[in-house]
């Protein structure tokens, strides 16, 4: 025993001697152990920060944001609102797993929740989630902040979550032409669902004075009015993580009003673009009472106003030091690859598959000579699958990836592997290293996260990316090939041109992107969202008399 400690006090994850578990040393050896690892984080974090400094750069870290955050909060926790919890925990035989959703919002929220530390209340949607707990610490090995699950019943998921978010609101924010579904029911379960959540976030954060709050997306639009209601003390950001659309297209929703309204309870509104900034103020002003100031990007409605700002989301440049292993993809192809290119997606009809597909057959139509030489790897998640728009999706897409393999592939060869499941992140990530080009080709999309995190995953510049101009992220990786997902012969040449392109230009372009992603990370997206937050006057606690400021 004392070997081992002396040897992880150089650093080194070294296992615990083999009988320690059944000796008296047991119980001792795991907490030795947590302790290790969190030594071992602190020291790369501090090693981190040290580098970064001696080289000049203000590049927002974790660490950096947590004394951010210590500085203008105090030991005030943070409290974040979402639907989709962060873990889920899931049956699998007779052992329950831990699951990483396949969620932008989660990537992007778990590592200022992990740097920050606070509650994050989010529905508790795994089938092992009761057995697991009500409010639990996360990570499980070595926690940094609380998940506070709510429960749902299965009528209330239906309308709320599959209802209005997801068959109303969702294809009401996207332009793809799909016709959203208002129904009465499923709005009084949105509305109900929202008062449920509010009432946990105000029961954690009782006892906390002038917290800060930041609810996510359009699952809660009305989430922020209930929470100021009752506390006007906090401040509250509401960050919408999908486009707005402009007023004549939001106008149809028969509860149009009452979703502004409840925005805009929140002191800062947050979205992806300026654009959509401006869309949504258009609206305001269009539909309800109320001052629109245009040079501060705010609404003022009697006392009360919100900020109305763009904040590009990202993702962590991730540490080395916390980088997940690598597996090795390409053995899990059938042959050796010369040309392989990756897809991520959750299974949506807003990511463009069908087009994706479509560019690919093309490509390989009017470049045969790629035959056999390149691979297509899609990593396709089922999403949302109790709604029959996505199981029509679904089908449509096996019967796409079946024609072309089958009239385009060859013995030995498949243009498209296709895997539908759930994937861990370190295995997305081993297939984003090994790739030479990424494809996103959403319709339409607020920023697009797994174009960052394919970036942010490689170290080296070796790799192109396809993007969508209907994306968020194109507005900031310019250096990608940019295409329109709907313009076929387009997309194909594009990825004839990613193919070809000359190592210098790769190089080129995939060093700018590299150096932007790393810049504009998660911890500055947060710091900026905070320290906008913290400039807006705060209201009082109800039945707290403020005490008198010096004059
Ligand atoms: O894009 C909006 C969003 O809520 C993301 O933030 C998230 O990546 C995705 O949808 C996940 O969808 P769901 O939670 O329904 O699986």
């Amino acid at each position: 025993m004392a070997e081992w400690t002396k040897q992880l006090k150089t650093g080194q994850p070294v296992a615990p001697p083999s009988d320690a578990d059944a000796s008296l040393f047991g119980p001792l050896a795991g907490e030795v152990t947590g302790l290790a690892r969190t030594l071992t984080r602190v020291r790369a974090a501090a090693e981190r920060e040290a580098r970064l400094r001696l080289r000049g750069e203000s590049v927002w870290t974790e660490e950096r944001l947590k004394q951010f955050v210590q500085m203008r909060f105090g030991a005030s926790p943070i409290f974040v609102l979402s639907n989709r919890e962060p873990v889920s925990h899931v049956r699998d035989g007779a052992a329950i797993r831990e699951l990483q959703p396949a969620s932008g919002l989660v990537t992007a929220m778990a590592p200022i929740m992990f740097a920050c530390g606070g509650v994050w209340v989010a529905h508790g949607s795994g089938d092992a989630d009761r057995i697991v707990g009500e409010r639990i610490g996360l990570p499980a090995d070595d926690p940094a902040y609380t998940l506070r699950r709510v429960w749902l019943e299965p009528d209330e998921e239906a309308g709320y979550y599959y209802g209005f978010a997801n068959e109303g609101l969702w294809p009401l924010c996207h332009i793809v032409h799909e016709r959203p579904q208002f129904r009465a029911a499923d709005w009084a379960h949105y509305r109900a669902v929202n008062e449920k959540f509010a009432a946990t976030v105000l029961e954690e954060m009782e006892r906390v004075e002038s917290p800060v709050v930041l609810v996510q997306d359009y699952h809660f639009a009305l989430a922020s009015r209930y929470i100021k209601r009752e506390r006007p003390d906090a401040r509250v950001a509401l960050f919408w993580h999908i486009p707005w659309p402009n007023f004549e297209a939001f106008g149809i929703c028969p509860w149009q009003e009452e979703i502004l309204l409840g925005m805009l309870g929140a002191d800062l509104i947050g979205f992806h673009t300026q654009f959509h900034c401006n869309n949504f103020l258009e609206t305001v002003e269009r539909t309800i009472e109320g001052r629109v100031e245009w040079d501060d990007f705010a609404v003022v409605r009697g006392h009360h106003t919100t900020h109305v700002l763009p904040f590009p989301i990202s993702v962590a440049a991730e540490p080395e030091e916390r980088a997940p292993a690598v597996d090795d993809p390409p053995a899990m192809l059938e042959t050796p690859v010369e040309f392989l290119g990756i897809g991520v997606e959750r299974i949506d009809y807003t990511k463009g598959l069908p087009e994706r597909f479509r560019a690919l057959r093309r490509f390989f139509e009017r470049w045969p000579e790629y035959r056999r030489r390149v691979v297509f790897v899609q990593l396709a998640s089922p999403s949302r699958s109790r709604i029959p728009r996505y199981q029509q999706l679904q089908e449509e897409i096996h019967e796409i990836v079946r024609r072309i393999n089958d009239e385009i592939g060859e013995w030995g060869w498949q243009p498209i592997v296709y895997h539908e499941r759930h994937h861990e992140h370190r295995e997305i990530r081993a297939w984003y290293r090994a790739a030479q080009f990424c494809v996103v080709s959403s319709l339409h999309d607020g920023m697009n996260l797994v174009a960052k995190e394919f970036i942010a995953a490689r170290d080296d510049d070796d790799a192109v990316l396809i993007l969508s101009r209907f994306t968020g992220a194109s507005r900031e990786l310019r250096d990608a090939l940019l295409v329109n997902p709907y313009d076929i012969e387009g997309t194909a040449e594009a990825i004839h041109r990613a193919i070809e392109m000359a190592p210098a230009e790769r190089r080129d372009r995939m060093s700018h992107m590299r150096a932007h992603v790393r810049e504009q990370n998660i911890f500055r997206w947060a710091g900026m969202l905070m320290s906008e937050l913290t400039r807006i006057p705060r209201g009082d606690r109800p039945g707290v008399t403020a005490a008198p400021g010096p004059s």
